[in-house]
């Protein structure tokens, strides 16, 4: 029995994604001013596999480590794609990562998007600024699977038009057939011709039939809030809607604590839940 347990230990630490793996910068975009995108390739083996809505743990040598939502393709196995914004010491270090330095990747971690959930329905997505990120792998899963839902709808709304992330792939989005897009800013210059607008007034023009969709949202949390209000008056059952949360974490799997919301590890049992689940937690202030 004790030799079962010694060996196991090890083996638990492994599986359970405390040792990072070694990554290699393949490509370095830059997205936006403060914001690029980085496709990784692991030193050894195919790059990680992962489900919509998973996150790794990011680790730069002597600098520090952050959760960083997966943003690729779920169908490429070639390269790890991420989209990080430069708000502090780890992300900058992220962001100013070259083409062939290398940084420790552990994941893919967290609860994914439950996309099996739409099929047979109406999808919409609703990003507000840096939350396309996340959402982006839905929409290549919607795509690749748009026989099997009624229709997609990305819903999109940032600060400035110099704000927004991926914007001519979105514009690519717009012209194919079979998915929706629909684009606002807060606000803008003469040279916008788009909407301006808060997002959430977006929502109920893009609903076909709301007791037949399911939402998934990724924004700031005010936002999704609101989003969620103008789903739920348009009609959109509360349990389709889906959200992705951030905290402050350390482990990313369970372990420490850091990323607790009420009776929620984020990293565990999240980043992704179904509305109900966290809709109370999401109005106590700083919790
Ligand atoms: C599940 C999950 C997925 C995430 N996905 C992404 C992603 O795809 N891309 C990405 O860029 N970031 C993502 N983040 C956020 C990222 O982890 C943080 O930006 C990062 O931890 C900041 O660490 P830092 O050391 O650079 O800055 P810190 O020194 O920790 O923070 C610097 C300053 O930035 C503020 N700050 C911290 N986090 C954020 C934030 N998320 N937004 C705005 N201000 C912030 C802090 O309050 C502080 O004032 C994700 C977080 C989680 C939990
Ligand atoms: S980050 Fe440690 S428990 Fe979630």
């Amino acid at each position: 029995m004790n030799d079962v347990q010694i060996l196991d230990r090890p083996q638990a630490v492994q599986g359970s994604g405390m040792l990072p793996s070694i990554y290699e910068v393949r490509t370095r975009r830059r997205e936006l001013a403060d914001c690029v995108t980085l496709e990784m390739a692991p030193l050894e083996g195919p790059a990680l596999s992962f489900a919509p809505g998973q996150f790794t743990m990011l680790y730069v040598h002597g600098v520090g480590e952050i959760a960083v939502s997966i943003s690729g393709n779920p169908a490429n196995g070639e390269a790890l794609v991420q989209t990080v914004r430069a708000v502090g010491a780890v992300s900058k270090a992220v962001c100013g990562l070259k083409e062939g330095q290398r940084l420790g990747v552990r994941g893919p971690l967290g609860v994914p998007w439950p996309v099996e959930q739409a099929f047979g329905k109406h999808l919409v997505v609703v990003a507000g600024g840096l939350g396309l990120a996340p959402t982006r792998p839905i929409i290549y899963w919607a795509l690749a699977n748009r026989e099997r839902l009624k229709s997609i709808a990305v819903v999109y709304g940032t600060r400035t038009p110099d704000q927004i992330l991926y914007a001519p792939q979105l514009l690519g989005w717009s012209n194919t057939e079979g998915l929706q897009v629909g684009i606002t800013v807060d606000r803008a210059g003469e040279d916008w011709a788009g909407r301006v607008g808060v997002v959430t007034e977006l929502i109920a023009p893009m609903l076909h039939d709301p007791e037949e969709t399911v939402a998934m949202l990724c924004g700031p949390e005010i936002m999704m809030r609101f989003a969620a209000d103008a789903l739920a008056d348009a009609g959109v059952a509360q349990d389709d809607v889906y959200l992705s949360l951030e905290r402050n974490m350390k482990c990313g799997i369970g372990w420490c604590g850091h990323c607790q919301m009420g009776p929620h590890l984020l990293c565990r049992d999240g980043p992704v839940f179904a509305y109900p689940a966290v809709r109370d937690l999401m109005t106590v202030w700083e919790l």
